[in-house]
């Protein structure tokens, strides 16, 4: 027999028990491990995050060393990959990209497919960690038209990561203590967000053994929709166009209210959130520390906030509980540290990473079945052959 009920977006089913992150919509509250995520993104870097995400427990300064170690030893990419980058139009999006070559590791590296061991997860975890920030800074300097290289082991990863996408040809980086905190803040606040849309297809994918990295792959092009991850991106592209408009902030709150009209205030509204996503008001005051800190002035950090005032003040906005979301602020952080608007979807990829991972090993480790969801079919009976001659 075939199931009766439905649920759309899954929006009241559970699909799995999890240990990894705890979130109460309601309340606004968000938590990884039983860390407080205004805690961890105030007093962790990024790199203790993936560890506490991926094995449960905030690292000891030798753990995280040995990580830290572990990964830099497979922070190289075969330099075939190079020549599959030069395949691609320089036009190509970074996600495309990002999905593709991620992809493409498998084949670099069959020995991180099939993984039952704890040994074999944690060379594949290490591997792709220590991969996939190179993968991740090659997408921006193709487009940028930059030469491609690796990055220096003796930095900090989200340094490193920094180097890897800002030095110079000929080599020369400053490492900013600004901008390192900065981008430690944003990913960890973008490490996990549980059964989310892409965290879900890692796991699904998963389920049927298919790898690591071809969970991951997949994960990264459910995170690039514009309802999904791909917000950060369109919400920098709504600002601008506001901006340009002439910064009319009421005639696009009027337009996101217009249910024949199809635009949405991007970055505002959560299926979990019906309350301030505590993200979000995390980066909004790291956004004013970060441009103050810089010197930077971006105009459309205030069409932001004006959007947010008048959301919060708006019935429609008020009666939905649509607050700003996680990728409301980000945008205005990553554009003052010099990160293309076509690079923010990659740069959220690159923080969930270690919550995609960790919910990958969890669903491995806990032996879950193949996901294989029910339907209720409304299709047609059965009904009698026509050859081709009589359709
Ligand atoms: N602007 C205008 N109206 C909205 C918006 C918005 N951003 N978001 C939701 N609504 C309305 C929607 O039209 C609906 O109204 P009604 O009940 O009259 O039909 C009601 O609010 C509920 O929305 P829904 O689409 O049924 O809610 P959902 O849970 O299916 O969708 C969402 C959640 C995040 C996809 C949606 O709020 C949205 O499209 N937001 C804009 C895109 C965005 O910022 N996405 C990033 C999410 S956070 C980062 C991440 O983890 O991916």
């Amino acid at each position: 027999g075939g199931v009766t009920t439905i649920d759309p977006g899954y929006k009241n089913t559970g699909s799995c028990e999890s240990a990894i992150t705890f979130l109460d919509g309601e309340k606004g509250i968000l938590r990884y491990r039983g860390y407080a995520i205004e805690d961890l993104a105030d007093k962790a870097d990024f790199l203790e995050v993936a560890y506490l995400l991926i094995f449960g427990e905030l690292p000891t300064k030798e753990q995280l060393e040995k990580f830290h170690d572990d990964i830099n030893a497979q922070s190289h990419v075969d330099e075939d990959v190079k020549k599959i980058l030069d395949g691609f139009p320089k036009s190509a999006h970074p996600m495309g990209v990002l999905s593709s070559l991620t992809s493409a590791l498998i084949a670099f590296n069959p020995s991180s497919v099939n993984v039952d061991s704890d040994e074999e997860m944690y060379n594949a975890i290490v591997r792709i960690m220590g991969k996939f920030p190179v993968l991740t800074a090659w997408a921006y300097r193709k487009r940028a038209g930059l030469p491609l290289d690796y990055g220096d082991d003796s930095l900090g990863y989200v340094d490193n990561f920094l180097k890897m996408m800002f030095k110079k040809p000929n080599g020369e980086y400053t490492s900013n203590k600004i901008l390192v905190n900065a981008l430690d803040k944003l990913l960890i606040l973008h490490a996990d967000h549980e059964q989310n849309c892409s965290t879900s297809t890692v796991r699904i994918v998963g389920s049927s053994h298919a790898g690591l990295f071809a969970s991951l792959s997949a994960g990264i092009n459910a995170l690039w929709g514009p309802l999904h991850g791909g917000a950060n991106q369109a919400v920098l592209e709504m600002l601008e166009a506001i901006k340009e408009d002439g910064g009319d902030t009421k005639k696009y709150m009027a337009k996101a209210k217009d249910k024949s009209d199809p635009f949405r205030l991007m970055g505002f509204g959560h299926r979990v959130y019906k309350n301030f996503d505590p993200r979000a008001k995390i980066i909004k005051v790291a956004a004013d520390d970060v441009l103050n800190d810089l010197g930077v002035e971006d105009p459309i950090l205030d069409i932001a906030k004006g959007l947010e005032r008048e959301a919060l003040e708006d019935s429609y906005f008020v009666d939905r509980k649509l607050y700003p979301n996680v990728d409301f602020y980000s945008g205005i952080i990553y554009r003052a540290m010099g990160i293309p608007v076509e690079m923010f979807t990659a740069m959220f990829a690159l923080g969930r990473l270690p919550g995609w991972i960790a919910q990958w090993k969890e669903m491995r480790q806990r032996k879950e079945p193949i996901g294989r969801p029910r339907q209720v079919y409304i299709g047609e009976n059965l009904r009698d052959f026509k050859d081709i001659t009589k359709r």
